[in-house]
């Protein structure tokens, strides 16, 4: 990677040291391992908010997070986190959800699910509308949905339910009548997820490296596309903390390009990318 031999097109000074300091605090403050060939993309982050501050030089804009400017440090781990997500992603985990939810239902109606690294709702909401979908009587039911990011601006925005219409173009008719409403006045062209599918969920800003103020114990956790950027070393401690979140049969669901080889022994695979807590 040769970014300091391109420096002179480059708006700012960006040295293999800053890459280096960047890099450290990234881990630290998100858990997410910055790999070498992850330096222009960093550049190209952090060039936003080098801009936004009106700050010339990398180095001030490092010395500025490593003095913890409080300020800054939402935009810091904005800035580095991706937040791809989508409305039923990978949809072969809500149809499993739907049916798990049904087996405990008829034990117990007290359910709790956590999706742990929500970005901006879309996971949450679909694992309330498949829920209600297939059940329309779990509204009556204790069933709480925790939905949790490190990222503010993306559990605000979760938080709210509003999002393009586009964003839900290719769901199914019914999915899309019944489930959302179609925004007005400033919201045209938006649409909000369904009032009661919305009562399911609890957001919260959550850092998945520090404390949990978080009871459980978790029927169903979803951890997907999380842990992707961590590395084995976060993993394992982080995989043993959502472990003792859980009793045993509980079941937990990773992402597709994900797996729990060499971090857990905790639980066993019971499907695609769908884990059972032993
Ligand atoms: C690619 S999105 C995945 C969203 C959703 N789970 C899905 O699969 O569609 C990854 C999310 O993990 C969050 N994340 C990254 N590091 C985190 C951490 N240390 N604690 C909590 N959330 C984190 C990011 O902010 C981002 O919103």
């Amino acid at each position: 990677m040769a970014l300091e031999n391109e420096k002179s097109n480059l708006e700012f000074n960006f040295s293999k040291r800053d890459f280096e300091r960047l890099r450290k605090l990234v881990y630290e403050h998100t858990g997410i391992n910055l790999s070498e060939e992850k330096q222009q993309l960093t550049y190209g982050r952090f060039a936003k908010r080098l801009r936004a501050l009106k700050i010339s030089d990398f180095s001030d804009y490092i010395d500025l997070i490593d003095n913890g400017d409080e300020d800054e440090m939402d935009h810091f781990v904005s800035a580095i986190t991706t937040n791809f997500t989508s409305f039923f992603r990978e949809s072969h985990h809500f149809d499993f959800l739907a049916q798990e939810v049904q087996r405990i239902g008829m034990k117990s109606r007290r359910i709790r699910i956590w999706s742990a690294g929500c970005s901006s709702g879309e996971e949450p909401y679909s694992i309330a509308i498949s829920i209600l979908n297939a059940i329309p009587d779990a509204i009556n039911w204790d069933l709480k949905i925790l939905a949790t990011d490190l990222d503010k601006k993306m559990v605000e925005k979760a938080s709210a339910g509003i999002y393009d219409a586009e964003r839900i173009s290719g769901l199914p008719e019914q999915i899309k009548k019944g489930w959302f409403r179609k925004g007005r006045g400033d919201n045209a062209g938006k649409v909000q997820v369904a009032k009661e599918a919305r009562s399911l969920i609890t957001f919260k800003d959550l850092n998945l490296l520090h404390d949990w103020p978080v009871k459980g114990p978790f029927d169903i956790i979803f951890c997907r596309n999380v842990v992707i950027y961590f590395d084995k070393g976060v993993q394992r401690t982080l995989f043993s903390k959502f472990s003792a979140k859980q009793r045993s049969g509980g079941k937990l669901i990773i992402g597709h390009s994900e797996n729990l080889a060499n971090v857990s022994n905790d639980y066993k695979l019971i499907g695609r990318t769908i884990y059972e807590k032993l």
